[in-house]
């Protein structure tokens, strides 16, 4: 029994002098060009699933397939994640080639992951990997509104994305009363507001 302590203790000690050696010498190399060996990233991959698996609880709501909460969500998408999950048909941005690890496509993991798995995802972020936690900034609502259109996104090709960027242009600015007025053939004058798209007209 004493010397099974011993053996443990000077592994500890081992441990933590390897430990302190690395963090003193800059020994390891924390740049993102880096690739980390199969088993590291099988490691990364596996603990970083199960965590979401077992934190994401939130049971979705039962219009996530209606088509306003849809368009919502791709513009913020466009708005907001556009840069690093490139959007079908486009290339990657400076942003998103730089990552390491990279933004997967987003459209392969509306397909595996559940809509609550996806909307924990967005709200809480994942550490040291470049994704962001939106929940700070935005409301359930407008995550989940996100997490509608990834669940159409992998139904989407480049023409069906260019067609959706054009309807949902990004709008003018009305002011307060928010009040449209017609600005030609263009779709935009209804962007600012969003619950209402009757009237609107699609070229
Ligand atoms: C600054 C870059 C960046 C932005 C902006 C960003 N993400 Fe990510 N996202 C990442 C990276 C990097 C990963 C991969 C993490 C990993 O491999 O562990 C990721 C992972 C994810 C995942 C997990 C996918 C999977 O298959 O495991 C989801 C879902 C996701 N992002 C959704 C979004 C949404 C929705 C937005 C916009 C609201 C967004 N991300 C904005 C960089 C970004």
């Amino acid at each position: 029994m004493k010397r099974w302590v011993g053996t443990l203790g000077t592994f500890l000690l081992l441990g933590l002098g390897g430990g302190a050696w690395i963090v003193a010498t800059g020994a390891f190399d924390v740049s993102a060009g880096w690739k980390d060996p199969a088993w590291v990233r099988w490691l990364l991959v596996n603990t970083q699933e199960n965590s979401i698996k077992r934190r994401a609880h939130d049971l979705a709501p039962a219009d996530l397939d209606r088509q306003r909460r849809i368009d919502e969500g791709f513009r913020s998408y466009r708005e907001m994640c556009a840069i690093c999950h490139t959007p079908p048909g486009q290339k990657d941005s400076p942003v998103s080639a730089g990552l390491n690890p990279p933004p997967p496509d987003l459209a392969e993991s509306a397909e595996e992951m559940s809509a609550s798995e996806l909307f924990w995802v967005i709200k809480n972020g994942i550490r040291m990997t470049g994704m962001p936690a939106w929940g700070k900034t935005h409301d359930d609502t407008e995550l989940w509104d996100i997490v509608a259109f990834l669940k159409i996104l992998p139904d989407l090709d480049e023409k069906g994305y260019e067609a959706l960027d054009v309807k949902l242009a990004p709008g003018h600015h009305h002011g307060e009363a928010g009040h449209s007025h017609s600005h030609g053939a263009s779709s935009s004058a209804v962007a600012e507001e969003p619950l209402d798209f009757s009237g609107m007209e699609i070229e």
